[in-house]
C-alpha cells in the first residue's frame, strides 16, 4: 500500500523548535515524529511512502534514508514550488497515488496517536465508498475540522466544517485518512484544502465515512499540546507495561512515566517524573527537580534545578538552582544562567539569559 504525509507548513507554532529542524524531524517522546508514523504505516503494510513538502528537503533526506532501509520502505519527496494546501499535494503526485488502483493513506504529519491502519483500511474496503476520515473526540473543537452524523447511527459524515466558529459538534478529524484514487479527480492543482473544498464535495456526495479512534490523540503542533501529547504517549506507555519506561522503582523516579535515553547520566538525590522524557547525553546535575517536561538531546541541567512544563531544545545549558515553568520553550544551544526564574519564555537558539523572564514572552 502507499501513504501521503504532509510535512509542509514552516511549523511556526512550534517555534523556537522549528528554527533548528523541520516539525517532522522534532523528537516527540524521544522519538522523531516521522518515525512513529512511519513505524506503523509501514506494520500495516505500506511499502511507498510520499513526503508532500514545499521546502528544500536537504536535511529530511538523511535520515530518511537511514529509515528506508531499516523499515524498509521507499519514501520519496514531493516538492512544491508553492505551497498547495492540504489536498494540491495529493494531486501533485497523482502518479504514485493513484498507481495500481488501491486505496492510500494520507496523514497530517503533527498528529499523534496509536493509529490504527490496519483497521482502518479493513473499515474502508467493507463499506466501499471514496473515503474515511479517523475522528476523535476533544473538548474544545473550534481549533479543529468537526464531523456532522445524520442521527441514524451510520458512519457516513453528513457534514464537514473546518474550523466552526459555533458548536456544531465535538468529533473532529484527527488529520489521518484513507481514500480511493478517484478523490484525485475530486481536486485540482493549485493551492487548495482538502477540508474546505474536498471532504465537503465528498459529503455531500455521501461518499465519506468517520471511523472512531479508541486511546489517546494529540495534535502536538505546538507547544502546550507538545507536552499534554507527551504526557498521553507516556500514559499509553504505561499501560503496554513497555520496557521503554524507566522502572517506578527506580530511586529517583517520582510518580512515573518517565522515558529516559540510556545514554543519559542521572546525578545524585534527583527526583524526576511524572510525564518526563530525557534524551540521548543529557547531562542532569545533583537534586535536579523535574516533571512534565521534555530536555532534548545534549542538554545540562545543573545542581538543584527545578523544570515543569517546560521543552529544553538540544545543546541548551539549565545554571544551578533556575526556575523554569509554564510552557516554556529553550531552542537549540540556549544558555539560562545561575538562578534564573523563567515563566513561560520561548527563548530563540543561541541565547543566554541573565536575567529573570517574569511574564511569558519571546526571548529573541
Ligand atoms: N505539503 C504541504 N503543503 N503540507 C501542508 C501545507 C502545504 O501547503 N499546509 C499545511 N500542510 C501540512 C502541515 O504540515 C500538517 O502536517 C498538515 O498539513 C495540517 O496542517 P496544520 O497547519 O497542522 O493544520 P491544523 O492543525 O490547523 O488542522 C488540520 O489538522 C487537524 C487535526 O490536527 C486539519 O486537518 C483539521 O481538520 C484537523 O482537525
Ligand atoms: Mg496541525
Amino acid at each position: 500500500m502507499k501513504a501521503l504525509i504532509l510535512v509542509g507548513g514552516f511549523g511556526t507554532r512550534l517555534r523556537p523548535l522549528t528554527l533548528t529542524l523541520p516539525k517532522p524531524l522534532v523528537e516527540f517522546g524521544n522519538k522523531r515524529m516521522i518515525l512513529h508514523q512511519i513505524e506503523a504505516l509501514a506494520a500495516a503494510g505500506v511499502t511507498d511512502i510520499v513526503l508532500a513538502v514545499n521546502y528544500r528537503p536537504e536535511v529530511m533526506e538523511k535520515y530518511l534514508a537511514e529509515y528506508e532501509e531499516q523499515y524498509n520502505v521507499k519514501i520519496t519527496f514531493s516538492i512544491e514550488t508553492e505551497p498547495l494546501g492540504t489536498a494540491g499535494p495529493l494531486k501533485l503526485a497523482e502518479k504514485t497515488l493513484g498507481k495500481n488502483n488501491e486505496p492510500f493513506f494520507v496523514l497530517n504529519s503533527d498528529v499523534i496517536c496509536e493509529y490504527p491502519f490496519a483497521e482502518l483500511a479493513a473499515f474502508h474496503k467493507a463499506h466501499g465508498d471514496e473515503g474515511t476520515i479517523i475522528v476523535t473526540k476533544v473538548e474544545e473543537p473550534s481549533k479543529y475540522g468537526v464531523v456532522v452524523h445524520k442521527p441514524n447511527h451510520s458512519s457516513r459524515i453528513d457534514r464537514f466544517v473546518e474550523k466552526p466558529v459555533e458548536f456544531v459538534g465535538n468529533r473532529i478529524n484527527a488529520g489521518l485518512y484513507i481514500l480511493n484514487p478517484s478523490v484525485l479527480e475530486r481536486i485540482e492543482l493549485r493551492p487548495t484544502s482538502i477540508e474546505q473544498e474536498t471532504f465537503p464535495s465528498m459529503c455531500a456526495d455521501g461518499q465519506l465515512h468517520s471511523f472512531d479512534l479508541e486511546g489517546f490523540w494529540m495534535d502536538v503542533g505546538q507547544p502546550k499540546d507538545f507536552l499534554t501529547g507527551t504526557c498521553l504517549y507516556l500514559a499509553s506507555l504505561s499501560k503496554k507495561n513497555s520496557k521503554l519506561l524507566t522502572p517506578t522503582s527506580t530511586p529517583y523516579v517520582h510518580g512515573g512515566n518517565v522515558l529516559i535515553d540510556p545514554s543519559a547520566k542521572i546525578g545524585r538525590n534527583c527526583r524526576i517524573g511524572p510525564n518526563v522524557t530525557i534524551g540521548p547525553d543529557v547531562v542532569i546535575g545533583d537534586g535536579v527537580r523535574l516533571q512534565r517536561c521534555v530536555i532534548l538531546q545534549g542538554s545540562k541541567v545543573k545542581d538543584h534545578a527545578w523544570i515543569k512544563s517546560t521543552i529544553v531544545g538540544w545543546n541548551s545549558s539549565v545554571g544551578k538552582w533556575a526556575r523554569l515553568e509554564n510552557v516554556s520553550v529553550l531552542g537549540d544551544d540556549v544558555t539560562i544562567a545561575d538562578e534564573i526564574y523563567v515563566n513561560g519564555g520561548s527563548v530563540l537558539p543561541h541565547k543566554t539569559i541573565k536575567a529573570n523572564v517574569d511574564t511569558p514572552s519571546i526571548i529573541m
